[in-house]
């Protein structure tokens, strides 16, 4: 049996999502080991997570470095060593610089609280509403140099009811978050899914522009994550 994949996991804040991916593990339906959980906050209260699963932490705070792109190279050091698999951005609320995503290209995924490429950036849920959209969701996606953007592997889609608020969309959609990001991570970790010529594979078949749709009835097919 090969060894389990490493994940490097980098968070800023509650860390719902990567618990979800240590629940994943712990049940045995993500084949994965997290090496480290990184985060640029060392008040991230995620990180009690992370200590909870004796998984070992490095803060590397933003705040100590003048320049962004100094930061990724302080962040890529910390990485290297830790011969990552994947490096999955799960609530890491920093934007990297090709001096960190290009000493991983196609090793890094993030998930993101739209429907990309639909709301890139920050205030998803309220752009939504301000927007009289009438889905939304959640996309995990490979990382590339711009904010958001890059190919994704999965969505999953939520819709919008009349008296839906910015706090209710949120929750409905961390829901969904906690299914898809660690079944993108499976799929990574078990070569299911590669980036190629920039553009996100499934089993080698061209994934669609917003990645494989997850769905109730498709949750069988994704053996329980
Ligand atoms: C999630 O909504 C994720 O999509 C976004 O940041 C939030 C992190 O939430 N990138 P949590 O810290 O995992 O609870």
């Amino acid at each position: 049996m090969s060894p389990a994949a490493r994940l490097v996991v980098l968070i800023s804040g509650n860390g719902s999502n990567l618990l979800a991916l240590i629940d994943a593990i712990a049940r045995g339906v993500l084949h994965a080991r997290i090496v480290s959980v990184i985060s640029n906050n060392p008040q991230a209260p995620g990180l009690a997570h992370a200590r909870s699963a004796a998984i070992p932490v490095q803060i590397i705070d933003h705040r100590n470095y003048a320049e962004r792109t100094h930061f990724d190279a302080a962040l890529a050091d910390a990485v290297t060593p830790l011969a990552a698999d994947l490096v999955v951005l799960a609530g890491f609320m920093r934007i990297l610089t090709p001096t960190f995503i290009g000493a991983f290209t196609g090793r890094v995924i993030n998930i993101h609280p739209s429907l990309l490429p639909r709301h890139p950036g920050l205030d998803t849920h309220q752009k939504v509403l301000d927007n009289g959209e009438r889905e939304t969701g959640a996309t995990v996606h490979f990382v590339s140099a711009e904010l958001d953007s890059g190919p994704a592997i999965v969505h999953a889609v939520s819709a919008v009811n009349t008296d839906d608020t910015a706090s209710s969309l949120a929750m409905r959609v961390k829901l969904l978050e906690h299914k898809i990001l660690p079944l993108a991570v499976e799929w990574c970790c078990t070569g299911r899914v590669v980036l190629r010529d920039d553009c996100a594979f499934l089993d080698d078949s061209p994934l669609p522009p917003g990645g494989w749709r997850y769905s109730q009835e498709q949750q069988a097919l994704a053996k329980d994550i």
